[in-house]
């Protein structure tokens, strides 16, 4: 470096050497080091570029490459030496690189600003996540799939407010989080073609008057395409906060399964059994088990919504371009990919370990008037109007609570007291299993319906016979 008087990169213009203290604030290297396979990737690319467009020479490119390499090596290997004076991921490896191969390094990051640089590290990594996060949602779609094969048939109350409100399968029920996991996976492949455009090129953020290839780079990374504005480009985070909001939905939805596995597995519902290896005791009460894995991650809810609000606060009010605020960007999200990665697999895991009470859930839909609706829809086909019919089986549910009986303890007499309408046939309909085979309309609970869906979804996951995993 011809400045003796900082040590920086950027040291040119500065008298003295910067304050710790501030040194101490203003690093990132101590968590974008995640990002230094992306940052060597892009460099690469960024190079190769250069040298094509004769801002390199060949032995220039070949120093650059192989000195990069060895760089990744030494990180890899553990022995690199990150350093906090040296700030964020990119100035640690392009000080390295300059150390290690001289001149040719410090010719690296022509027509390159860290504002871009970031901005393509970020999303390099990103798209990787994102591919991540699909395989992850297609393991635990396919538990859904397998339980939802396994337990076919069986029956259990499907709930409105938490009241019993009318019978379902329960195969039905585990290809609900079928479908809002494969909304997860469009999602975030959605997600994907936004992340994966180029931002190099937009350098500070006016661009720049060297003769650079942008699109050359972008077809050596695999990008779809090039930013279209450089202010926009240099200053934009809205990839990093979508991402961060798909997993928060996917965060959500497990925080939704989680609650009900919290419910299920206590004794009073007593539907699901999680296994032991997937529960812990009480230090104090010996005869606990307590299903941690579910409370942990809806509690770990809070902190990817957390996360979220970090980074949508954190654009709020900023000026273009690039602004020193957004090198915040990164811990939530990181934080996030850690959290929701690790419940989604967690979750898979202990899905493919649980067992269901189908004695307690087929119990439980013999109470509590759960077919009410059938009765409905009975009088309904006898041309009785809905709202008619609604009241009618009103009055006969009253008059049970009263007797203290359920709908099907009534006799045909009884029945027919609500409405002339009603025939022994009423019996069938009020039957758990009648009411569920009768819902074979699109997206129904009939028996039909459900080994379409999951039949359709064994094929589409490479599901073969019972729940054996094929090939993809
Ligand atoms: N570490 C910085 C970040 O994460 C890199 C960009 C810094 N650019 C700058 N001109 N200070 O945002």
């Amino acid at each position: 470096m011809e400045n003796q008087k900082s040590k920086k990169l950027w040291g040119g213009r500065f008298d003295g050497s910067t304050a710790a203290s501030v040194e101490a604030f203003t690093e990132s290297i101590s968590y974008d080091q995640r990002l230094y396979s992306y940052d060597i990737m892009g460099s690469k690319a960024h190079a190769t570029m250069l040298a094509a467009n004769g801002l390199l020479s060949r032995d220039e490119l070949n120093a650059i490459v192989e000195g990069l390499t060895a760089i990744e090596s030494s990180i890899e290997a553990g022995t690199f030496t990150f350093k906090s004076e040296l700030e964020d991921i990119h100035m640690n490896i392009e000080k390295a690189l300059i150390d290690a191969v001289g001149p040719a390094g410090a010719k690296l990051h022509s027509a390159r600003s860290r504002n871009d640089q970031v901005a393509l590290d970020f999303r390099l990594y990103l798209r990787d996540q994102c591919d991540r996060f699909a395989a992850l949602l297609d393991d635990i779609r396919r538990a859904f799939v397998v339980l939802a094969r396994e337990y076919m048939g069986k029956i259990m109350p499907g709930y409105t407010h938490l009241q019993r409100a009318q019978p379902v399968l329960v195969s039905h029920h585990m290809m609900a989080y079928y479908e809002m996991f494969g909304r997860d996976r469009e999602r975030i492949l959605d997600c994907r073609r936004r992340i994966n455009i180029l931002p190099l090129g937009a350098a500070a953020m006016a661009g720049t008057g060297l003769p650079i290839n942008r699109e050359q780079v972008a077809e050596i990374l695999g990008f779809d395409g090039v930013t279209a504005n450089s202010m926009d480009t240099s200053g934009d985070r809205d990839f990093a906060i979508e991402f961060t909001s798909c997993c928060t939905m996917i965060q959500l939805h497990l925080s939704r399964l989680s609650e009900e596995l919290v419910l299920w597995s206590s004794q009073e519902f007593s539907f699901v059994s999680i296994a032991d290896k997937f529960c812990t005791g009480s230090s104090i009460m010996p005869q606990k088990k307590n299903p941690d894995i579910p409370e942990l991650i809806r509690g770990k809810s809070g902190r990817v919504v957390g996360s979220l609000m970090s980074l949508l606060v954190l654009i709020k009010g900023l000026p273009l371009t690039y602004n020193r605020d957004l090198q915040e960007d990164k811990e939530p999200v990181f934080d996030t990919v850690d959290t929701a990665s690790a419940s989604l697999a967690i979750m898979a895991e202990m899905l493919a370990n649980l067992r269901f009470n189908t004695d307690a859930m087929e119990e439980a839909t013999r109470t509590g008037f759960i077919t009410a609706t059938d009765l409905a829809d009975y009088l309904v086909l006898h041309n009785v109007p809905f709202r008619d019919a609604h009241g009618i089986v009103g009055r006969a549910v009253a008059a049970c609570i009263e007797k203290k009986c359920e709908l099907t303890d009534l006799t045909l007499a009884e029945m027919r007291e609500f409405s002339s309408v009603i025939d022994k046939d009423v019996f069938e309909v009020l039957s758990v299993e009648g009411s569920v085979d009768s819902r074979i309309s699109t997206g129904g609970t009939a028996g039909v319906r459900v080994e379409e869906a999951v039949t359709k979804a064994e094929q589409l996951m490479s599901i073969t016979g019972r729940g054996e995993v094929g090939s993809v």
